[in-house]
Order: C-alpha cells, then sequence, then structure tokens
C-alpha cells in the first residue's frame, strides 16, 4: 500500500495528475492482509450491502482519490452544501458508511472493524475515526435534487439509514469479478496509456447496452482524441437495468467488428450506480480523471432516471464550477439518433429533419421489444448487439 505521486513519476509524467494531486492505494499485500487480520481475531465485523462492497472497491484502487476510506462529518456536510471536501477539493456525492444505530453506537475512535461481504468473507479493516448522524433528507436532496422515496437512488440511501461510520480503510483483497481480465486500476490504465503513447484520453460511462447513439458519441469523441477509454459500471444498478455481464459481451463483439484494436481500451467501473444525475455526472468525470482520462462525455440525461432531471442539467452543472478545479474536460453531446433522410446518426446541431424522420426509443420499448423477442431496428442498435440482448432477456 502506498501514494505514488503520480506527477513524479517519469512514465506518467506526461498523464493528467489524479484528483488532489496522488493518487491512493488501500491494497493491502497478500501478506500484509493476512498478518492484518490475524491480529484482528476479536475485532467486530460488519457485513456490507454490494454497494457498500462496491464503495471499499473504488476506494481501494484509488479510483475514489482523494478519499482514503468512509468520510467523516465535515466531508459530508462540505460535499453536501458546496460540493466540496473539507480540504477545498471538488466533490459531488457523499461516501458515507451508514450502519445500524446500535451497533455503530458501541464503535469508539480508534477501533479496527472488519468489513465483510455479502457473503460473510472479510473485505476490508476500517479504522474508526467518527461515528456520527446526518440529515438525511437533505442529504439525500443535495444529492439526488429530490426527496422522492420512488428515486432508486434515493431510496437505497434512506434504506441505509442516518447513522455513519467513518475511517480510512485497509482492504484484504479486492472482490472477486466475472470480468478479470477488464478489471483495470487506475495505476493499470495509467500504465496502459502510456505505453499506448495517449496524452489525451476520452472516457465513456455507460450502465446501459451499446447502441449507435453511444457509438456515435465515442466515435466522434475518438476523431478528437488519442484514445477512448470505455468503462461500463459493473457495480449494482436498478432491477430492470441489462446485467453487467451481458453489456460486457455486447462490448466485446462491438469492439472486435467496429473499432480500431489500438484506439480502445475496455475497463470496468465497479462503482454502483447512484442515478443522481448532474452530481454524479461531476462524480464520474472526476473518478475518470483519477483512471488517467483527460476528456469526458456528457450527453443526454447522464446518469438519470425517470424524469428526475432536465436532459441538460448533467452539461449544465460542469458550467459553474471553475475547470481548474474540475481539469478534466467534459464532451457535451446533444440528444442523437438515426435520421432515415441524412441515412445516419444527426442531432438537432447537425440536421434539419423532423421528429418524424428520426429514429428514437425509449429505454422502456426497447425492453418491452426485448421481452417479446423482437429486434430492435439496426438503426438504433447493431444487428449483433440485438441479438445478444434478446437472447439474454429470453433465458431470464
Ligand atoms: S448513464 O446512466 O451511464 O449515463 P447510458 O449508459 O445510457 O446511461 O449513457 C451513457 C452516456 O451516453 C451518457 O453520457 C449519456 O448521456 C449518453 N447518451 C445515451 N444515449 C444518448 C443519446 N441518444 N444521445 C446523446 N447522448 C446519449
Amino acid at each position: 500500500m502506498a501514494e505514488a505521486a503520480v506527477t513524479g513519476d517519469p512514465v506518467d509524467s506526461a498523464l493528467i495528475p489524479p484528483h488532489g494531486g496522488a493518487l491512493v492505494d488501500r491494497l493491502l499485500s497478500r501478506e500484509e492482509a493476512s498478518a492484518r487480520l490475524r491480529a484482528l481475531s476479536s475485532a467486530p465485523h460488519l457485513r456490507l450491502d454490494a454497494r457498500q462492497v462496491s464503495d471499499v472497491h473504488c476506494l481501494a484502487i484509488g479510483a475514489f482519490s482523494p478519499l482514503h476510506g468512509f468520510m467523516g462529518e465535515a466531508d459530508h456536510d462540505g460535499v453536501c452544501q458546496r460540493m466540496r471536501l473539507a480540504s477545498g477539493e471538488l466533490w459531488p456525492l457523499p461516501v458515507v458508511l451508514a450502519a445500524d444505530g446500535d451497533l455503530a453506537r458501541g464503535l469508539t475512535t480508534g477501533t479496527e472493524v472488519v468489513l465483510d461481504d455479502a457473503a460473510g468473507r472479510p473485505l476490508a479493516v476500517l479504522t474508526v475515526s467518527e461515528v456520527y448522524r446526518v440529515d438525511l433528507e437533505a442529504e439525500v436532496l443535495a444529492s439526488y435534487g429530490t426527496g422522492d422515496g420512488a428515486h432508486p437512488g434515493v431510496a437505497a440511501r434512506l434504506a441505509q439509514g442516518p447513522t455513519c461510520i467513518a475511517g480510512e480503510i485497509e482492504a484484504l483483497r479486492l472482490p472477486e469479478s466475472p470480468f478479470p481480465a477488464h478489471d483495470l486500476t487506475p495505476s493499470q490504465t495509467r500504465q496502459r496509456f502510456a505505453g499506448l503513447g495517449w496524452r489525451t484520453v476520452v472516457a465513456f460511462q455507460t450502465r446501459n447496452p451499446v447502441h449507435r447513439a453511444h457509438e456515435y458519441l465515442q466515435k466522434v469523441a475518438l476523431e478528437m482524441v488519442d484514445g477512448l477509454f470505455l468503462q461500463p459500471l459493473v457495480g449494482e444498478t436498478k432491477d430492470d437495468d441489462i446485467p453487467a455481464e451481458v453489456r460486457m459481451r455486447c462490448y466485446q463483439v462491438l469492439l472486435a467488428g467496429y473499432y480500431p484494436r489500438d484506439r480502445v481500451v475496455l475497463g470496468t467501473f465497479p462503482a454502483a450506480m447512484r442515478y443522481a444525475g448532474p452530481r454524479e455526472a461531476v462524480f464520474h468525470a472526476l473518478v475518470r480523471k483519477n483512471y488517467g482520462c483527460t476528456h469526458f462525455i456528457v450527453g443526454r440525461d447522464h446518469a438519470g432516471v425517470g424524469n428526475y432531471y432536465g436532459s441538460y442539467d448533467a452539461q449544465l452543472i460542469f458550467d459553474r464550477l471553475p475547470a481548474a478545479d474540475l481539469a478534466i474536460t467534459p464532451l457535451r453531446f446533444e440528444h442523437t439518433y438515426w435520421c432515415r433522410v441524412c441515412e445516419g446518426m444527426a442531432s438537432r446541431k447537425t440536421c434539419p429533419h423532423p421528429a418524424d424522420d428520426h429514429i428514437v426509443l425509449s429505454g422502456t420499448r426497447v425492453r418491452a421489444m426485448l421481452s417479446s423477442g423482437e429486434l430492435p431496428p439496426p438503426e438504433f442498435t447493431r444487428p449483433e448487439i440485438a441479438q445478444i440482448l434478446v437472447e439474454a432477456v429470453r433465458a431470464g
């Protein structure tokens, strides 16, 4: 476990510095982990859910640099009220470890708690720095712009409760993954980008199966930068989203057939989806800076759900933030679609034809088509991808 000042490394020196200046590494070596665990035989254990496991994973590999662990009250309040950590760094969403009030009250500063995964296996050690209660309504309103319990991110946070345990973590291991070849950590992507000679790298965040609009955004961006880092989110999503394993298969097929091999890196993003719209767009961008990306694609209703956010709210929020604090450059895209008259992907910026000429399918409509075994049209998604999706939905 070390904290490497990436700017000081000659291999990486041309890459963008991580958020806060240094890449955090909270993963113990195998030997350190077994020694640590042996010494903690009488420590209290806390069982994490899938979202919390994702947070530990992101903290361990430095995806959430400069965070070393779960936030204390000063960071929490700064983030909610001003989108700033107590240190002054930009940070838009709380990363907190909520726990049952009775268990948390028994913990004092300095106590070491073993964090277990959902199956009860030790994953990390947290050294308690603080136990505090948040104003949960104020937190969700600040993070999500709504307190509506029907919002999936709000519902997940409300269910966790207001008592939070803060402290630095040390990961004993990383959670198992079905995509080992693609589980690249920020230090690994930095090495990969440097090896490829990339100076400018655009990141693409996604939680949905790849379709033509995604491909268009990625390829327009690729015209402007050295490389593309495709990073599908593989942590917890809402129940009706397509599983990560299916989405990764879609990407493998698409990349093999339609992308130049040496201009794209496919990696997984182990975070859970929060569906926090604008604030999550900033969060997604800052985190991709840690992976070594200089640009970040923000399209229509980024990280949105239902009708909670305006189509371009997640772009407008970047206009209110100092570019120097962000450092990563957002690439904003209009709503894009296939236009029958243009015979290609287009947006209002490039196409004069009326909506009747556009092929636009909502997520709900696509889900209904897939469930009834109907292939979405090739203007919406490539036939190879449609086939994988129909078969996956049929297999249930
Ligand atoms: S997200 O929750 O990860 O944002 P999704 O995987 O659908 O969902 O989107 C990935 C990125 O593509 C986001 O930046 C989103 O705004 C953008 N996007 C998706 N569909 C379109 C579209 N038709 N036009 C423009 N941008 C889009």
